[in-house]
C-alpha cells in the first residue's frame, strides 16, 4: 500500500476502532494525538489487539511545526480527522475554545497537508449539522442548521472543505456525517472512553448497568414517537470503523469527494435501548421519567440510499449488539485496570 494514513485523534472513541479495521486492510497507520480526552494505554491495548506494535505521537492539530515533522518524517497518501471536541454542552460554555480546536485545528492541518501535498482526507462530521431536520430519514442534502457552537464548528469545517476543493480540485475530502455511534470492540479492550462527562444517552446506562449511577433519566416521554421517548439512529462503532475504510479507498481509488450520513437508517427510542442494554447486562435497569432536554429533537435519523451507492456501505450490526459489547467493554478487566 502506497503512503501511510495518518488518523489526527485516533486515540479516541472511533479513531481507535478505525486504526484497527486500516490495519486489518492492510494500511499504514499512524496515530496522531494530544490525549485531552483519551488515555496513551489505549496504544498498548489496540497493539495488543493487531499483534503488531503502534506507531503513535503525541501533538495538537494547531502545532503546524509538529505536523511538518511528522509529513517530513512519514510518506502520508492520506488523513482521516477525528480530533475535535464533541460535547455540545461544552461549546455552549466555550464557543470560542471549540472554534479554536476545531475550526482552527483544520485550517491548521489542511495547510500542514498542502505543504506535504497530501490532498486527501476523511471528515468526521455529525448528524448535529442538520440542527431540527425538516424530514427524516434526513437526506444530505438537508439544510445544514447550527443548533449550538459545536453543531456550527462541523458546518464550518463542511464548509472549509467544499471551498477548497472548488478552489482546487486536486484535494479531495470524504465528508462522514456520523448519527449516533454506540458499542465497542469484541475484545473488550476498547470502547468509548471519554475523560469529560458524557452526554450521550448509551455511556449513562452503561454507567448505571455497572452500579456507577443509580438511575437512568430519561428526557422527554411525550414526544411524537411510538413510545413518547426521543429516537435516534444508533450506529455500531465497528460498522463506523468499516465506513471510514470504504470512504479512504473511495478517495484513493477514484480521487472524488464525498458527503455521505452513515447510520442504519433506522430509529431506536430511548426505552429500546435501555431495554436492550437490560438484556445484555442481564438486569431490569432503573429509570425516572424527567423533563425533556433543551435543544433536543424527537427523531434523528439517517437516509443511507448514498453511503449505499457510494461507498457500498450497509451497517451490519444491531442494537443488541451495541448494548452487549458495551456491557463487555465496561466490565472488562483492562477498563477497570487501566491507570
Ligand atoms: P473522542 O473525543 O473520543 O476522540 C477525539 C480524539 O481527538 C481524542 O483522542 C482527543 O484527545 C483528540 N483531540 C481532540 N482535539 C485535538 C487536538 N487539537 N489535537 C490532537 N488531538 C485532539 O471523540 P469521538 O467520539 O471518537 O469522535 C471523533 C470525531 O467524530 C470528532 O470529530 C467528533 O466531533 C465526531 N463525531 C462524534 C460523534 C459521537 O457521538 N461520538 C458523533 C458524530 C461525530
Ligand atoms: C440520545 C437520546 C436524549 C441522555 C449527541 C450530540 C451529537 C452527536 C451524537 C457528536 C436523546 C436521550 C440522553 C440521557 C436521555 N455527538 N437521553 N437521557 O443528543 O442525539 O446527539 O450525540 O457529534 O452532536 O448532540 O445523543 O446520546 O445525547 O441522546 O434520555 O441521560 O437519548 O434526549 O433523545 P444526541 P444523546
Amino acid at each position: 500500500m502506497a503512503g501511510k494514513i495518518l488518523l489526527a485523534g485516533g486515540a479516541g472513541y472511533i479513531g481507535s476502532h478505525t486504526y484497527l479495521a486500516l490495519v486489518a486492510a492492510g494500511f499504514e497507520v499512524i496515530i496522531f494525538d494530544n490525549f485531552v480526552n483519551s488515555h496513551p494505554s489505549v496504544t498498548e491495548r489496540l497493539a495488543e489487539i493487531s499483534g503488531a506494535p503502534v506507531t503513535c505521537v503525541t501533538g495538537d492539530v494547531r502545532d503546524s511545526a509538529a505536523l511538518d515533522r511528522l509529513f517530513a518524517e512519514h510518506d502520508i497518501a492520506a488523513v482521516v480527522h477525528f480530533a475535535a471536541l464533541k460535547s455540545v454542552a461544552d461549546s455552549v460554555k466555550d464557543p470560542l475554545g471549540y472554534l479554536d480546536n476545531n475550526l482552527g485545528g483544520l485550517v491548521t492541518l489542511l495547510a500542514a497537508m498542502d505543504r506535504a501535498r497530501c490532498r486527501n482526507l476523511v471528515f468526521s462530521s455529525s448528524a448535529t449539522v442538520y440542527g431540527i431536520p425538516d424530514e427524516t430519514p434526513t437526506p444530505e442534502t438537508a439544510e445544514r442548521r447550527a443548533m449550538n457552537p459545536y453543531g456550527r464548528s462541523k458546518i464550518m469545517c463542511e464548509e472549509v472543505l467544499e471551498e477548497l476543493a472548488t478552489a482546487d480540485p486536486g484535494w479531495a475530502f470524504g465528508i462522514l456525517r456520523y448519527f449516533n455511534p454506540a458499542g465497542a470492540h469484541p475484545s473488550g479492550l476498547i470502547g468509548e472512553d471519554p475523560k469529560d462527562v458524557p452526554n450521550n444517552l448509551m455511556p449513562f446506562v452503561a454507567k448505571v448497568a455497572i452500579g456507577e449511577i443509580a438511575q437512568i433519566k430519561v428526557f422527554g416521554n411525550d414526544y411524537p414517537t411510538p413510545d413518547g421517548t426521543g429516537v435516534r439512529d444508533y450506529i455500531h462503532v465497528e460498522d463506523l470503523a468499516r465506513g471510514h475504510l470504504l470512504s479512504l479507498q473511495s478517495l484513493l481509488s477514484t480521487g472524488q469527494g464525498h458527503v455521505v450520513n452513515l447510520g442504519t437508517g433506522k430509529g431506536q427510542s430511548v426505552l429500546d435501548v435501555i431495554n436492550a442494554y437490560s438484556a445484555a447486562c442481564g438486569q431490569d435497569l432503573p429509570f425516572v421519567f424527567e423533563a425533556r432536554r433543551p435543544g433536543d429533537v424527537p427523531i434523528y435519523c439517517a437516509q443511507t440510499d448514498l453511503a449505499k451507492s457510494v461507498l457500498g456501505f450497509e451497517t451490519e450490526k444491531s442494537l443488541a449488539d451495541m448494548c452487549e459489547s458495551s456491557w463487555h467493554w465496561v466490565t472488562s478487566q483492562a477498563h477497570l485496570k487501566r491507570p
